[in-house]
Order: C-alpha cells, then sequence, then structure tokens
C-alpha cells in the first residue's frame, strides 16, 4: 500500500516513521514534509501543489490512502476532492470539519445532542458582544473566542470586564489585530484538568486511541507566551477505565452519532479537548478534526498494529484492525528555535546547524519539525525544530531519558522547557 501524508510538522514526521515501519506499506509519500524525513527509508517528501496537482500524483502513483495532519486543508474541502476522485481518504468532509473551523457551530452542535461543555452565549456584533458583558458574572470570568481557525490566538480567558472588553474590540473591530470574526462566542470558565482524548473515527465506528495531556506555554512552571505545543506526556494510570468509559459514552459517540443524524458523518482523528471536573466529569472545551501536535508524536510510539491497513479499512468499511496502545508511559519534549514563539515583528533564529552529540541509542526517538537541508547539514527553519519522545515504566524515568537526550542536542540559540511531565497529570497548562 502507499500512503500519502499532507504535512510538515512533528505529527506527520511521527506518522510517516510509524508507517514506514510497517509491512504492508510500500511507499509513504508527505506533502510537503521536512527535511528530516529523509532518514526513513520508505518515505519521499513532495512539493506542495494545488489539489489538482495533489490527486493527480495521487493517482500516478496508485496512492492507496491519504491522511492530512492539519486542520486548514480539511476545512477547506480535501477530503470532499479526493473522495470525489476515488482516492480513499482519512479525514473529514468540509461539512464535518466544522467541528474545528467554527467554534460556534460546534458548540451550538454539542447543545444540540446534550453533550456535557461549558454554558454559552453567542453575540452577532460587537455591539450585541458588548451588551452581553455587561450583564455577565464576572466573579466566574469569562472566555472569549473569536468564530474561526486562529491558529490558538483566538481564545482569551479572563476575569475582568475591562479586559473582555478590550478583547471583543480587538477580536471584532481593531484593524491592528490580525484575528477577525463578526461572530463572537462568549462562555463559561470550566475548572479542571485538561487532557486530549483521541479516536478514530469512521461514522458510528470507532478505535479510542487513548489520551495525552501537552504544555501549551512557552516557559517553565507554564509560563509565558502560548505556543503549539512544549512537549506532552502519556500517564496511563490517568485517564483511568472509568473515566475513559465517560468520555466514550458521553463525548465520543453522541458525537459521532451526532453529526451522522445531521447528515455529515465524520470520518478521521477526533481530538476532544477536555476538562475534567472535580467529580471525574469531561467538558468538551474544543474538538479538532485531526491528530495533535505534539500529542502524535508522545502517542505514536506506543501504538501497537498496523496502523496503515486500519485506517484504510476503516475508510473503506473493510474488517476491523487491532490498535492499541502499549502498556507504558511517553513524554515528548520539544526543542524550539530562538525567538519562538515569535510575536508580531520579533524574528526567530535560523538557519543554524543542527549537532547531534552522543545521541545513539535505541530507547528514544527524534521527530522533526522546522528543519531543512543544506547540503549534508540540517538547519533550523521554523519554530517548533524537533522532539525527542521516549516510552517506559514511568512518566518520571520518560522524563529522565528525554531529558539524556536533548542534552545531546546542540543548536545555536534553542530553547526547550526542563519541566516537561512534571505538572499534576493533566492540569491545566
Ligand atoms: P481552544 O482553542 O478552544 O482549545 O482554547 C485554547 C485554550 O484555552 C484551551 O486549551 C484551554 O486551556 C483554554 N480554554 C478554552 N475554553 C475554556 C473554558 N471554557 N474554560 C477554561 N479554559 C478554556
Ligand atoms: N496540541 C494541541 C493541538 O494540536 O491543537
Amino acid at each position: 500500500m502507499n500512503i500519502l501524508i499532507i504535512g510538515s510538522g512533528g505529527r506527520e514526521d511521527a506518522l510517516a516513521w510509524k508507517l514506514c515501519q510497517e509491512q504492508n506499506i510500500k511507499k509513504v509519500y508527505i506533502c510537503p514534509g521536512n527535511a528530516g524525513m529523509q532518514r526513513l527509508e520508505k518515505a519521499e517528501t513532495i512539493p506542495m501543489g494545488g489539489i489538482n496537482e495533489l490527486i493527480n500524483f495521487s493517482l500516478d502513483n496508485h496512492v492507496h490512502l491519504c491522511i492530512c495532519g492539519p486542520e486548514a486543508p480539511l476545512t477547506e474541502g480535501l477530503a470532499d476532492h479526493f473522495s470525489k476522485a476515488g482516492i480513499a481518504f482519512f479525514g473529514p468532509s468540509a461539512q464535518a470539519a466544522r467541528l474545528e473551523g467554527s467554534k460556534i457551530f460546534s458548540k451550538e452542535f454539542m447543545a444540540r445532542h446534550n453533550i456535557p461543555t461549558a454554558k454559552f452565549k453567542v453575540a452577532e456584533s460587537y455591539e450585541e458582544a458588548i451588551q452581553i458583558i455587561e450583564k455577565w458574572d464576572f466573579e466566574k470570568g469569562i472566555v472569549l473566542k473569536a468564530d474561526g481557525l486562529a491558529g490558538g490566538k483566538g481564545v482569551v480567558v479572563t476575569h475582568s470586564q475591562e479586559e473582555a472588553k478590550d478583547t471583543i474590540f480587538d477580536f471584532m473591530k481593531n484593524p491592528d489585530v490580525s484575528i477577525k470574526t463578526s461572530r463572537l462566542l462568549l462562555e463559561d470558565i470550566l475548572i479542571g484538568e485538561e487532557v486530549s482524548c483521541f479516536g478514530l473515527c469512521a461514522e458510528e465506528n470507532f478505535i479510542f486511541l487513548g489520551s495525552a495531556c501537552d504544555h501549551k506555554r512557552v516557559g517553565d512552571g507554564d509560563t509565558g507566551a502560548n505556543t503549539g505545543g512544549m512537549g506532552c506526556f502519556r500517564d496511563r494510570k490517568w485517564p483511568d477505565q472509568t473515566l475513559q468509559d465517560k468520555v466514550i459514552e458521553q463525548v465520543l459517540k453522541p458525537t459521532l452519532a451526532g453529526l451522522k443524524s445531521e447528515g455529515t458523518p465524520f470520518t478521521g482523528f477526533l481530538f476532544m479537548g477536555l476538562m475534567i471536573d472535580e467529580g471525574g466529569n469531561p467538558w468538551v472545551i474544543e474538538y479538532n478534526v485531526r491528530m495533535g501536535d505534539p500529542e502524535t508524536q508522545t502517542l505514536i510510539p506506543l501504538l501497537v498494529g498496523d496502523l496503515g491497513s486500519a485506517l484504510f479499512n476503516m475508510v473503506n468499511g473493510g474488517p476491523s484492525i487491532d490498535l492499541a496502545l502499549e502498556d507504558k508511559d511517553s513524554v515528548h519534549v520539544v526543542l524550539t528555535s530562538g525567538g519562538y514563539p515569535s510575536i508580531g515583528k520579533h524574528e526567530m533564529s535560523l538557519g543554524h546547524e543542527i549537532h547531534f552529540v552522543n545521541t545513539d541509542d535505541d530507547k528514544s526517538e527524534v521527530f522533526f519539525a522546522g528543519v531543512r537541508a543544506q547540503g549534508e547539514k540540517l538547519i533550523n527553519s521554523g519554530g517548533r525544530v524537533l522532539g525527542v519522545t521516549c516510552v517506559g515504566s514511568s512518566v518520571e524515568d520518560c522524563r529522565k531519558q528525554a531529558y539524556t537526550k536533548m542534552e545531546g542536542i546542540e543548536l545555536k540559540d534553542s530553547h526547550y522547557r526542563r519541566d516537561i511531565g512534571e505538572r499534576k497529570r493533566g492540569s491545566k497548562s
């Protein structure tokens, strides 16, 4: 089987790494991929092109299955185009991808199907948003969310009416702010521990893959700016089976049934961003219609079973294939370029050679993201450069291994957090 993966980051590298190890996979194409993927024998990166070029490439090269890493191509209908061309695609249609593409669609969907989520109101205009704010009980605070995809910049959690009003101005009126929305979501703050849970889905069939907790802030102790993710861990003791069953019964199953009943069945990775309250009950913060980054790099090395065949069969209605995570923990630590996350005109320190010093071992895996080749050298070309995953019998053991490995990787001006996996299981990042 030949597979095409869309994307270029660590998540796509981890997927390619796993698929390249599977016996019945002949070739893994990654578009556009990154230079680090050249280490994978069966992998080949292909340049970015338009949808028609991708489809023609897939037909010419006998691609049996396409998988998409990032959300934007899915909300733009990539799955619909592939399906129309008769190429199996493990990812949702544009209609089903609204679960991530529109925060308001997603909240109203949850309300229609009694899926637990924070209470909310929708403002259709700036004036309406201000009216809602003036009546809001600020003892409990408020979360303001721009409606569309905003690369993680469209959410502000605040406890003050002043800040809420400023944010509404920024999101809806301020010409100097890049986030723009004509509709705003206003919701209660959820309190508890955050966790990302994943389902591999085809209409109402699913495999519950498991969960991981990421660290979103750039600095140790969850300080500093929000990022795409600085690291992640999987603690197999939490969420426990009881909690996982609640996630399946109260979130995953009604989500899939609800989408099907509305005529927009869901195929693909379903990422449930959850808050677990004190009573051990899950509340949906958000859905994503793809795997997480760096959750994928954390979970994939634990995955046992043929991922390629499992996804292919799910899309095509073939027999189900066993996929499960090993009974182990894992930790993934991300190395970033100096200056990441780059905000405004602030520049990152790019173009330096990455040196691997005494990093030979078989217990950890390096996944590549913002890297490019310069002759024989590998240089950093993006914010998140690479990440190290270690698997072991405890989160603590994995942490130790991951940091030993990280110490052997040299990159000028680079940064990584020293406390990945240290925070109390799943608490807010
Ligand atoms: P989102 O883009 O919706 O995932 O929001 C980004 C982050 O904001 C989440 O990972 C949470 O940490 C936080 N957040 C979003 N909504 C809420 C909420 N209702 N209560 C508490 N925190 C939230
Ligand atoms: N790690 C969060 C995300 O992929 O959206």
